[in-house]
């Protein structure tokens, strides 16, 4: 038998090479293609993230108005699509499957750019701007409300927020959104980018790599916590209930919603890009006593986490703030998760495109641990 280990969940293994994101969990730096967090995600616009992104290089003043054109004009999802969302409403599925069914039909009517256009990218353009139009239509659409067509004059965050509640958002809303979706744009080899790079590693196509994307990204230990995040805070209800809670709960074994990271052992510095951001808000519009209560149960359950597995550095992650800003803006939780997506699967096509260019298969190895040289035993023997 081989002597070789597995390394168990991939752990510190290196699978790619990228231009893209990069995570130093050490010191709680997350690099955007070359920015910094913080100084990238309150200050681009989304348009300008996903050039960025799949360009390597901020757009000039021309190319961001064509860009954001051509982002604009693709929102309106196929007729097929929005009968697989009434379908999903109809059962009531997760926002998330829902999301997952219907990006898969995103195959059927890919757009064709004419000859006068010159527009790279074409069909991972269709897929970011129906993203939030998906998750909107299937929000609307299990809340029995009519759908709410997307308009080529908001930006894609603004749009986003008038798709769901019928309203234009104020700028503050709009930049919030923005904020966040800009922030968990990319985050280096996590599972769901790890997903979409193997899968259009087989020279698949890219709906397919975004399809398997989702349903990673849909778990609890990835892209499924902030719900539950705020879930525990108004559970939590008063600061005075926060340590007993907290301590009950690490006493039972669970685990808390919104802390811990793979890779950051220090506070995720997409937490404090989100922090600032919530504070803003909730000092102006927001309700003020929830963001105090959240800063409480932070702090209460970083001390508590230190006290019950000492030394393993578990601090606040993306999603506490992540809840706490994108339930301040008036999204349901159900959709916490399907709007994290409309953020990350930029970064998924970005992935997609460097590996797409490497053309190398993803293939790794196991070790096989199961019996050998067994002898078949007729069924009526057995
Ligand atoms: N609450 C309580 N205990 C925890 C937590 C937590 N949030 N996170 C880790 N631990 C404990 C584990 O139980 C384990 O304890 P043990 O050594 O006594 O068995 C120890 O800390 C180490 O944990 P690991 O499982 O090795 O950490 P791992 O790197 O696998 O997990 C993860 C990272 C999945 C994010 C974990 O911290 C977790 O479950 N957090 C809660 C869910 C969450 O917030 N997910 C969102 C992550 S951010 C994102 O993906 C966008």
């Amino acid at each position: 038998m081989s002597e070789t280990k597995p390394q168990s969940g991939l752990d510190g293994v290196v699978a790619a090479e990228t231009r893209v994101s990069d995570v130093d969990g050490l010191g709680g730096k997350l690099t955007i293609a070359g920015f910094a967090v913080e100084e990238f995600a309150p200050n681009a616009t989304f348009e300008e993230t996903v050039y960025l992104l799949w360009n390597d290089r901020l757009p000039e003043a021309a190319e961001l108005a064509e860009f954001s054109r051509a982002l604009a004009e693709r929102r309106t999802i196929p007729e097929i699509t929005v009968e697989v969302l009434k379908a999903a409403a109809d059962r009531r599925v997760p926002a998330m499957d829902a999301l997952r069914m219907a990006a898969s039909t995103l195959s059927l009517e890919t757009s064709v750019p004419s000859e006068s256009e010159d527009i790279p990218h074409a069909e991972a353009l269709d897929i970011v701007a129906q993203f939030p139009t998906i998750v909107a239509a299937y929000w609307r659409l299990r809340n029995g409300e009519k759908l709410v067509a997307p308009r080529r004059d908001l930006n894609h965050a603004a749009n986003f927020l008038y798709m769901l509640t019928g309203e234009v958002p104020g700028a503050q809303r709009a930049r919030s959104l923005e904020t966040y979706i800009n922030s968990v744009v990319d985050h280096g080899l996590n599972a769901s980018t790890f997903t979409a790079r193997v899968i259009i590693s087989t020279q698949s196509d890219l709906v397919s790599a975004i399809v398997g994307a989702v349903g990673a990204l849909k778990g609890p230990l990835h892209g499924g916590a902030p719900a539950p995040a705020l879930d525990m805070v108004f559970a939590i209800g008063t600061e005075e209930h926060a340590e007993p809670y907290l301590r009950a709960a690490l006493e039972r074994g669970e685990r808390l919603m919104g802390f811990g990271h793979r890779i950051y052992k220090v506070r995720d510095p997409r937490a404090s890009v989100l922090a600032v951001a919530a504070e803003q808000f909730y000092l102006s519009e927001g309700d003020r006593k929830l963001y105090d209560l959240a800063l409480h149960v932070e702090s209460t359950a970083v001390r508590l986490l230190e006290e019950y597995k000492p030394g393993r550095r578990l601090q606040t992650n993306v999603e506490f703030y992540t809840a706490l800003l994108l339930h301040g803006l008036g999204l349901p939780s159900d959709l916490f998760t399907a709007t994290f997506a409309v953020g990350r699967v930029v970064g998924w096509l970005a992935h997609c495109f460097e590996q797409k260019n490497l053309n190398r298969l993803i293939r790794p190895q196991s070790v096989y641990v199961g019996d050998r040289d067994r002898k078949w035993i007729a069924l009526d023997q057995r």
